[in-house]
């Protein structure tokens, strides 16, 4: 997504964008088809407002049908254009994109990648991402004020970012940002921008029923341990079971949304297995969730058949090279 964002907004979308990778600030556009250009157009960057002088940069560089298509080599003529920096010290990533031979330069203003919220040090098997959760609960149009159930829910990534959905708390909250290490850093804008989070934080409504299940009592064990660091711990409902005793949330709050991201195997022995955890997953979630919706996270649409057939396409994904599905629909009463 490219837009154009005042300072305060580019703050804004650092702390708040909870599905994105990272924030990039485009710096320069320029041709180059020779490395004299490339040198010509470098010499003529202004780094002032992004480096401090005890910065280097680190260039990530991608070229895609390009006269200069040697990434390592731009690279290296970029670095030598900055004169002599410290090694070993803070880095700033610079990523540059050339495409024939238009060259885009952008710095990130993210730092560690914004899915890396810091909670999620504790994993089970096949953890999502904290976006892709993020992404999940959005695709599947879920109404924060409505109760959610993970049945299998390894790491608790998605209970645990539905519960800081609910209690309004910013994706980013607590981690820094390499934009505060930049020169032209506005810390009476972030502290605006931190001040608005904390608003929408204690202005949040009472968070409904939340569900985190699992047959494996390590996972929700290390589920708990993350929600603890998110803050969250006691705003879900912590369950070990399996998904053939599964039952609604004992708090009442109406019909809510079914949430998960069940084994995808791999390996053909446990094909019959996982047809079987599938048809479960399908009959529990009709017989006692009659009027909730369902979104599952499926990287065969075959298997997803078995939980009920029609479901419908709400996001298209390929988390860990491994393309996936997220199927949506409504549960009959
Ligand atoms: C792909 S992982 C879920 C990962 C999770 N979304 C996360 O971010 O960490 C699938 C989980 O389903 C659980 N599971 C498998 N069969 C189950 C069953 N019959 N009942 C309940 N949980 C089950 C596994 O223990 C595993 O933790």
């Amino acid at each position: 997504v490219t837009c154009r964002l005042t300072t305060r907004q580019l703050y804004a979308a650092n702390l708040f964008l909870r599905c994105a990778t990272r924030v990039l600030v485009r710096v320069a556009r320029f041709e180059a088809s020779s490395f004299a250009d490339l040198e010509g157009a470098a010499a003529g960057l202004d780094w002032a407002p992004w480096l401090a002088p005890g910065v280097s940069a680190r260039f990530r560089v991608t070229t895609r049908r390009s006269r200069l298509w040697h990434d390592k080599a731009i690279a290296d003529r970029l670095t030598e254009s900055l004169g002599s920096r410290p090694t070993g010290g803070a880095e700033q990533l610079v990523v540059v994109r050339a495409v024939g031979n238009r060259f885009t330069v952008s710095v990130d203003a993210s730092g560690a990648p914004l899915h890396e919220r810091g909670w999620r040090q504790a994993t089970a098997r096949a953890p999502l991402r904290e976006s892709v959760a993020a992404g999940m609960l959005a695709a599947a149009r879920w109404d924060p004020a409505t109760p959610l159930v993970d049945p299998m829910c390894g790491s608790g990534t998605i209970a645990i970012e539905a519960a800081l959905v609910a209690t309004g708390v910013a994706a980013g909250s607590g981690r820094p940002m390499a934009l505060q290490s930049w020169p032209c850093y506005e810390p009476g804008t972030w502290a605006s921008v931190v001040a608005e989070a904390d608003r929408r934080r204690a202005e949040a409504a009472e968070p409904p029923p939340i569900l985190a299940v699992d047959r494996d009592d390590g996972a929700v064990t290390s589920a708990r341990a993350n929600a603890e660091r998110a803050g969250v711990v006691g705003v879900i409902e912590w369950r070990t079971g399996a998904i053939s005793d599964l039952l609604p949330p004992s708090s009442s709050g109406g019909p809510g949304l079914l949430l998960t991201n069940p084994p995808w195997g791999g390996r053909l022995s446990a094909a019959g297995d996982l047809r079987n955890l599938y048809a479960t997953l399908g009959r529990v979630a009709r017989e006692r969730f009659a009027g909730w919706r369902i979104g599952v996270l499926v990287a065969e649409r075959a298997l997803a058949r078995q939980i009920r057939p029609g479901l419908s396409e709400a996001l298209r994904l390929e988390p860990g090279g491994r393309r996936a599905w997220l199927l949506t629909g409504p549960l009959g009463r």
